[in-house]
């Protein structure tokens, strides 16, 4: 089968569903999607969206709070556009249907996170990416230009450079090679303009708050097919996730902090002041080195985090679903402190893309996680990458609709997807070992904490495991368990080199054989490329 259409999306989060919502007046869209249309990172986000809104807040605080959280890494005209740009992505919002809390005077109820100088957080209790994912997908499935595609994986992109041999100019997208995991059958999805908006890679870790669709795909299949990717030693580290041998690193979003929380020893002594003049509201890779060095100095599996002194009623009001969700693992929040510890959680590196979106194939976007823009610098500050979701959607629909008005050359005949002698694996389970082999090594040797002895050990690794699964791509029929597999080695390998190149520690890449930050070698960013 083929599908044709003039916008391919694939990835259905804040990101993926704003820019369908933005084009599909102008042309028809597919929306490809993995799982079920809202199994997405942005359906788990918790905390908010931070936009200026309060008149005691303003463009130039939240431009400097970006800046320093991002460790100075950051393009400073790329925070101040998409800085300028939250008042409207919150109206655009507001109009697909997203509710917000509201005060009783119907002001917007803001709240405060980690690295935050203002309350500038707009939130819809503790599960705003919920209201706004869906929110989204209502708007997106009445839409009867948009037609979406559950369970169907991208396996790899369609380009010019692959098609044509002969071609002229530079390398072009022209849409991806999808597998019905329903089916197993692979289609040819070609399209004018294609966009990756496929979120994080959080499942490269062994311990994650992303959901199972984190990754990290649109990184891959964009590297793979020549395009540049950037700072993917920059991987985030969620400071509080729950400790629980049942929990599935559930969030305890950094709002409980910004609401009032303290972090505690065992013991019951806080312990931020000695790390940061903001305490418990440091910045978030400051929060999770101190967790990391004070786990390690006690030998503690986990720190505490104490909101107590709030009340019962105002913390059953405020988180209901963290309250909910804590007591179903024995822990009343109201009285006790809550036991927890880092976790993967957000990608400040991606596909490099200019300030439209574009990657440097053309008709190839990348928006939200899946992208670097320049916003997120060396550390993200929290609630700035569903901004950055909404903003870069609506720039990247009014570059690509330029780009479906040029005259464009001839598409060129697209081959269907080959899989050659290709025969049923006998050894699915090899999958499953490589994976945790993975995430074991990334966690063990890639996290908080690094050095360049450990960086050395995990590339061995995961070199040794790509060349496993590229014999058991070419051999066995694909399954979306071995292209998930595939990607994520891909992005180990790109987030190991990238920690290998940066010979300093800033934000959240912090190695003991450079420790220090240094501004004149490496106030840039860090680039790969694939050599064909
Ligand atoms: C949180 O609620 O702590 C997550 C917010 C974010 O990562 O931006």
């Amino acid at each position: 089968m083929k599908v044709i259409s003039d916008f391919l999306v694939i990835g259905s989060g804040i990101a993926g569903l704003s820019y369908a919502l933005k084009v599909a007046d102008r042309g028809k869209v597919a929306v490809v999607t993995k799982r079920e249309c809202s199994e997405t990172a942005t359906n788990l986000a918790q905390g908010g969206i931070a936009s200026v809104i309060s008149p005691e807040d303003s463009f130039a605080a939240h431009i400097e709070d970006t800046m320093v959280a991002g460790a100075f890494l950051s393009d400073e005209e790329i925070v101040r556009m998409v800085v300028e740009g939250g008042p409207q992505a919150i109206q655009d919002l507001i109009e697909w249907g997203v509710q917000f809390t509201r005060n009783v005077d119907d002001t917007f109820d803001l709240t405060r996170e980690g690295g935050h100088s203002a309350r500038r957080i707009l939130h819809a209790q503790d599960i705003t990416g919920r209201e706004i994912e869906r929110a989204l997908v209502a708007a997106v499935r009445r839409h009867p230009n948009i037609s979406i595609f559950e369970d169907h994986i991208a396996v790899d992109l369609i380009t010019e450079a692959k098609v044509s041999q002969h071609r002229n100019g530079p390398n072009r997208c022209l849409g991806a090679y999808v597998l019905d995991i329903r089916t197993n059958e692979v289609f040819t999805f070609g399209a004018r303009v294609t966009i990756l908006a496929t979120g994080g890679a959080g499942k490269v870790y062994l311990y994650t708050c992303n959901p199972d669709v984190a990754t990290g795909d649109g990184v891959a299949m964009a590297y793979r097919a020549g395009a540049t990717v950037a700072n993917m030693e920059f991987m985030q580290f969620h400071p509080t996730t729950l400790f629980h041998p049942h929990a599935k690193s559930f969030l305890i979003s950094e709002a409980v902090r910004g609401e009032g929380a303290i972090l505690r020893r065992r013991d019951g002594t806080a312990f931020m002041e000695g790390y940061h003049q903001l305490k418990d509201l440091a910045p978030r890779d400051i929060v999770a080195r101190a967790i990391d060095n004070e786990m390690k100095v006690h030998g503690d599996d986990c720190v505490f985090l104490d909101i107590t002194h709030k009340g019962a009623d105002y913390i059953r009001e405020r988180f209901p679903t963290i309250h909910e969700t804590c007591l179903g693992y024995g822990i009343d929040m109201t009285r006790e402190p809550i036991p927890v510890v880092p976790a993967a959680h957000y990608l400040c590196g991606g596909v490099q893309v200019d300030s439209w979106g574009e990657t440097d194939i053309q008709n190839l976007f990348a928006i939200g996680e899946t992208s670097c823009t320049g916003l997120h610098g060396a550390n993200r500050l929290a609630s700035n990458s569903l901004l950055e979701g909404v903003v870069y959607a609506a720039r990247a629909a009014v570059r690509s609709l330029e780009r479906l008005n040029e005259s464009a050359p001839a598409f060129p005949t697209i081959d269907p997807w080959d899989s050659g002698s290709a025969t049923d694996s006998d050894e699915e389970v090899v999958v499953a070992h490589n994976w945790h082999e993975i995430r074991l090594s990334m966690w063990n040797y890639v996290g908080i904490v690094r050095s360049n002895k450990r960086l050395v050990r995990a590339l061995r690794r995961v070199q040794m495991i790509q060349d496993e699964i590229a014999d058991y791509y070419w051999n066995f029929y694909i399954t979306s368990d071995l292209i998930e597999l595939r990607n994520i080695a891909t992005v180990a390998e790109l987030i190991i080199r990238s920690a290998l190149t940066r010979e300093e520690s800033r934000g959240l890449h912090y190695n003991l054989d450079f420790p220090a930050t240094d501004d004149d070698h490496w106030q840039r960013p860090t680039l790969l490329r694939k050599e064909f």
